[in-house]
Parts: C-alpha cells; structure tokens; sequence
C-alpha cells in the first residue's frame, strides 16, 4: 500500500486501559428484549465461557487490566458489563435498567464500583444503560437513546461528569444501544453505521467526525461496530471483516475475535466490556 491510500502516516498510539468483565457463567437467553434474542434457540453456555475467556486473553496480551465482577445467577445478561455503569474521571454513574429483567444488574454493579472504594458514585435518577448510550470521544459524551436509555438522562450524565453530552438518536431497533451502531476509535475519531441514526443525528456526527469511517450494513449486522480501540488496536467481531480492512487502512490494527455465542443475546466484545477510567 502507498502513502496515497493511507492517508495515516503517523503510527497510532495505544493507551493502557483498566476494564471490568463479567464471566457468562450465568448467561443463556431467558426472555426477548431485542430484536437478537429468541429464547426458542439453543445457548450453550459453556462455549460462551470459552469465548469471553478468548476476549478477556486478547486484551491482557494487549497489556491491558482486566478486572472481574462476580455473576449473580438470575442475572444472564449481566456479562454484558459495559451496561453496569459509565466511569469518567474516577466518577462511577450508576445504570438503571428499561427491562425489568435486568433491574437488579445496575445497584450489583455500582456495590462492586463502592467495594473498590471509588467515593464519587451516582444511584441514577433516569433510565440510563451505562456504556452501552454513553461513549466518550474526547472532549465528549456520544449519548444514544430512542430504545433504552431515556433523553433526560443525557442532562443528568452532562452535569454529573460536568462534560458536554452529545445526544444521539437511534432508530434501528436491531442497534438498539449507542455501542453497536457506533465505536470511538481515537479521541477524534469514530466509525459509525449511518443508517441506525435519525438524520438530524446523522448530521451532528458528520459535523462533529467529518472523517468519520462509515462501516457498511454488512458489518454492522455482525456487529462489527461493537468494538473497542485503544487508540491503535481495535478488536471486534471477526466476521466483520470489511470494517476490519477500512480499520488497516486508517492506521489501526484489527483483531477479530469469534463472540457467536454472546450474539445471540445481542452483544459482543464492546457490550462485555466496561471502561475503568480513572481519575487524572
Ligand atoms: N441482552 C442484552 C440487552 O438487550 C444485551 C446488552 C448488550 N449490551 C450492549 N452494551 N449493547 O439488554
């Protein structure tokens, strides 16, 4: 490749990341709260293990922490640990469920967050569901809402975190959390299907990211934007591997991993995985 299609001459530079996961030993597909998940097809829970171990090995190769949360049985979405909270600055805003059936995920998360001794925790007044609505990029808070996380919780996260929130409306009801139609890839950067946003919404990433990388349905149906980046490399779902070769192209390095088991409740590596971030 020569220096006119890669328009990123600078190496990318990785940053260290802390997460929290949370083991599948309790997952399975009980009930149908997105359009992913059909209780009548078969889960096996024991490959699912396998898999998020695959997940939690590929980002300690990486040199990043993980830390673990232990799984309440009852809870089988709970491995979806990017749900339990939003941290920014060492601040822990608490989530509070749309669902009935994962109610009892947000104040388990936020017991773990006090255990650890974090001081500056939020029980959330509105419906928010962690990371899945709030991605940071930047100086931002990207915020989605339109199926889960309530509109009003936009102006809570924005005076909690003292960040601006950038409110996102999703339409597709197959991308139903902000983390599957969108990833932040680097501080400036996201990629992002268009098509799950609601044009006014469409219009305020392209003014905001206008070198934005519009990943193709394709991948987005595999969920190829579920992904995290730490600023050089990005693992996501192997099957997308059209998204993975515009990733090359802008500089990053793509690692794909197979999470098929965890799809079938709507997730993949993103939704498994919740940002630590730490006071500066
Ligand atoms: N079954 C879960 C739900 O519908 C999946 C959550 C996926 N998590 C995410 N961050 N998108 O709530």
């Amino acid at each position: 490749m020569n220096a006119t299609e890669n328009p990123t001459r600078t190496p990318r530079t990785p940053r260290h990341m802390r997460l929290l996961m949370c083991p599948p030993e309790h997952f399975d597909v009980t009930y149908s709260i997105n359009p992913w998940m059909d209780p009548a097809k078969p889960v096996d829970t024991g490959l699912a293990v396998t898999q998020w171990q695959q997940l939690v090995a590929v980002y300690r190769d990486l040199g990043h922490t993980v830390e673990l949360i232990e799984p309440l049985p009852g809870c089988p979405d709970m491995v979806y640990a990017a749900n339990g909270a939003t941290v920014v600055d060492g601040r822990v805003l608490g989530a509070r469920f749309r669902n009935g059936q994962r109610a009892a995920e947000g104040p388990a998360y936020l017991r773990w967050f006090r255990d650890q001794g974090y001081r500056d925790t939020r029980d959330p007044v509105e419906i928010n569901e962690g990371e899945g609505d709030f991605l940071l990029a930047g100086p931002y808070l990207l915020a989605g809402t339109g199926f889960r996380s309530a509109r009003a919780s936009h102006a809570e996260a924005q005076e909690f975190f003292g960040r601006p929130v950038i409110g996102l409306e999703l339409v597709d009801p197959r991308f139903y959390h902000l983390d599957t139609a969108l990833a932040v890839l680097a501080p400036d950067l996201v990629a992002y299907h268009p098509a799950a946003f609601s044009a006014g919404s469409r219009a305020v990433l392209e003014r905001l990211f206008p070198e934005a990388v519009l990943a193709s349905p394709q991948d987005a149906d595999v969920f190829g934007l579920n992904a995290m980046s730490d600023g050089r490399h990005v693992v996501l779902p192997e099957a997308a591997t059209g998204l993975a070769s515009q990733l090359a192209e802008r500089g990053f390095q793509p690692i794909g991993v197979d999470l098929s088991e965890l799809l079938k409740g709507g997730g993949s590596v993103k939704c498994c995985t919740l940002e630590l971030r730490d006071a500066r």
